[in-house]
């Protein structure tokens, strides 16, 4: 089992209800989209799914485990995320921002390097490696996020609106990367609210609206 929510609800302080009694369950390692209008709740359930908060009430289980505090580090290990917000270390070049997660983990330098490089070059950022966050565009920041969530091939990759800042054909194109990606082993959750391109790619989709979710 990839993943269950069992009746889980999310209520910030002082009474905002995101998430209502949601439940579903995600048997497989597949590749689904997590839709829904701006404000629905999609980050917030990848936040919980990475323990960055916990629900109000309810079960959450990840690989067959339910969460649980002392292993939120040994958890997220196993999850990449590309974050909204990107997160990039300004101070770092663009292949260190995507090599920290390997470096962080002691992995020998040579394939630190090797292996960042080859992920810029994979997501179209190869030509900047060298550039700090601030001397990139939005676009470019996004996919060097993209290669640093995926450098350490985790189990479950959580998509944040991976492509709300590149164009549209950059953006099926990383689609493409994120199910090459899933092909090869990573579940891939990808919350966007951009419909249009969910529609082109026939994969199961979980649509959250009045903090209930609808699966089709
Ligand atoms: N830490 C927080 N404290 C209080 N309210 C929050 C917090 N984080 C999010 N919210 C509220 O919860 C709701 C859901 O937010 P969330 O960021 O999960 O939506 P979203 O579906 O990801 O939206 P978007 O498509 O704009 O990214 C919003 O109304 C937001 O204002
Ligand atoms: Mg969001």
């Amino acid at each position: 089992m990839l993943l269950s929510f069992k009746n889980v609800s999310l209520v910030y302080k002082p009474d905002h209800q995101v998430l209502d009694r949601v439940s579903f369950t995600l048997s497989d390692s597949g590749f689904y989209f997590l839709t829904g209008p701006s404000g629905a709740g999609k980050s917030s359930l990848l936040r919980l799914i990475y323990q960055a908060e916990r629900p109000t009430s309810g079960d959450i289980s990840v690989f067959g485990e339910a969460l649980d505090a002392q292993k939120k580090a040994e958890l997220r290990r196993k999850i990449g995320v590309v974050f909204q917000d990107f997160r990039l270390i300004p101070h770092l070049s663009a292949w260190e921002n995507a090599a920290l997660p390997l470096r962080l983990m002691g992995v020998e330098e040579t394939y630190v390097k090797s292996h960042s490089r080859e992920l810029l070059e994979w997501v179209g950022v190869g030509h900047r490696l060298d550039a700090r966050p601030d001397e990139l565009s939005g676009g470019e920041q996004q996919r060097i996020a993209i290669a640093r969530a995926v450098v350490t091939k985790p189990k479950l990759l959580l998509a944040d609106e991976p492509t709300g800042n590149v164009d549209e054909s950059t953006a099926l194109k990383l689609f493409h990367l994120f199910d090459e990606l899933n092909k090869l082993g990573t579940a891939v959750i990808l919350a966007t609210h951009q419909s249009h391109l969910v529609d082109k790619f026939h994969k199961p989709a979980l649509r959250l609206a009045d903090g209930r979710l609808k699966r089709f």
